[in-house]
């Protein structure tokens, strides 16, 4: 914080009081105020705008009311219409009190002393008034520097948000991407999460899911096995059953998804649907063996969906099963591995 220097106008048509008032004022004012004199308004007036031009800021004005031209209470409201925040001080002789409470009312004056002063007076009423103003053009100061830094701070949070979008974006794309090498490399679930998804969003549609929450289950659908992306093809193209051990570690697969997509967890809608597509609803899944109040209506969805693709579509171990088939499961499961719910409504939408 830096503020700008300021100086004193001592105005007065008596060179001999004005010589007289300058001497005082550089016996208490410090070096942080340049004191000037004029002789009269008009030079007043001027020096005023020379020195502004400087940048220096008019603390203030110690006015005669005696002055060539222009009076010292007329000078004073001029004063008061371009610099409102300077202090005012008006010097007046004997019976022009009239004139003070004219510069009270109009020109927001600060104080009114008679000639000739004390100087006493003077020096409390200039160092009480100076160290006020002084206050408030740090505080001004402060307010602005404040501001400026507040204003900065907006600007790079933005840059933050963006930042950190980009980020996510280019995140999900990669993962996306993943998800589709995971398609290719594992040739018997190949489509399957397209499939999945497609079930997905046809059974959010029938329990009456909104389109944000249905393009929401639709995207995470697509990466509900993503985390199968680090097993061996060994395994996942397996012609025949596997062994316990290979077993424990295709069940880690729900796992390794809900690590892979933390990053971007809070931008995913149904994301648990990654961790709990094998949770069942009577809490005998796995890996958390949740029961159904602990999983989002994202992983109830997705669950069936998975359930019913794997039933009816080509796997290393059997052939698709028939839609009769999947369909008498569906129902002898439900309440148990699925929700009774969403079996009822994936049901009609087959049947229809
Ligand atoms: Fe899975």
């Amino acid at each position: 914080m830096e503020l700008k220097k300021g100086f004193i106008l001592c105005v007065d048509r008596d060179q001999s009081d004005l010589k007289k008032l300058s001497e005082e004022l550089h016996k208490f004012v410090d070096e942080f105020e340049e004191i000037h004199e004029a002789v009269s308004s008009e030079q007043a007036l001027d020096l005023i705008y020379r020195m502004s031009q400087k940048g220096q800021d008019l603390s203030m004005v110690i006015s005669a009311q005696d002055l060539p031209g222009i009076p010292g209470v007329r000078f004073l409201e001029m004063v008061h219409q371009k610099f409102p925040k300077s202090v005012k001080i008006l010097l007046s002789g004997n019976g022009q009190l009239e004139d003070a409470v004219y510069a009270f009312n109009n020109a927001d004056l600060d104080r009114y002393l008679k000639k000739p002063w004390v100087p006493e007076e003077l020096e409390f009423a200039v160092s009480s008034l100076l160290r006020q103003h002084r206050m408030e053009r740090i505080n001004e100061t402060l307010f602005n520097d404040v501001q400026v830094k507040n204003t900065e701070l907006q600007a790079t949070l933005k840059q933050l948000k963006t930042a950190k979008h980009q980020v996510e974006t280019s995140y999900m794309q990669t993962i996306q991407s993943l998800a589709i090498a995971l398609e290719a490399k594992d040739t018997y679930t190949a489509g399957h999460s397209q499939r999945v998804a497609k079930f997905s969003v046809a059974i959010a549609r029938a329990v009456g899911m909104n389109a944000q929450d249905v393009e929401a289950i639709q995207k995470i659908a697509l990466l509900h096995d993503i985390g199968k992306i680090g097993m061996i093809d060994r395994i996942l193209n397996k012609p025949g059953s596997l062994t316990e051990e290979e077993m424990v570690l295709v069940r880690t697969h729900p796992a390794v998804g809900g690590q892979i997509l933390s990053p971007v967890r809070h931008t995913l809608k149904f994301v648990d649907a990654v961790q709990c597509h094998h949770e069942n609803f009577d809490g005998s899944g796995y890996p958390g063996g949740l029961t159904w109040d602990q999983v989002s209506d994202g992983t109830r969805i997705v669950r069936l969906a998975d359930a019913f693709d794997a039933m009816t579509s080509n796997r290393p171990y059997r052939i698709a099963q028939p839609l009769s088939y999947a369909l008498s499961e569906m129902k002898t499961y439900s309440g148990s591995q699925f929700d009774p719910e969403v079996v009822k409504a994936f049901i009609m939408t087959l049947e229809k």
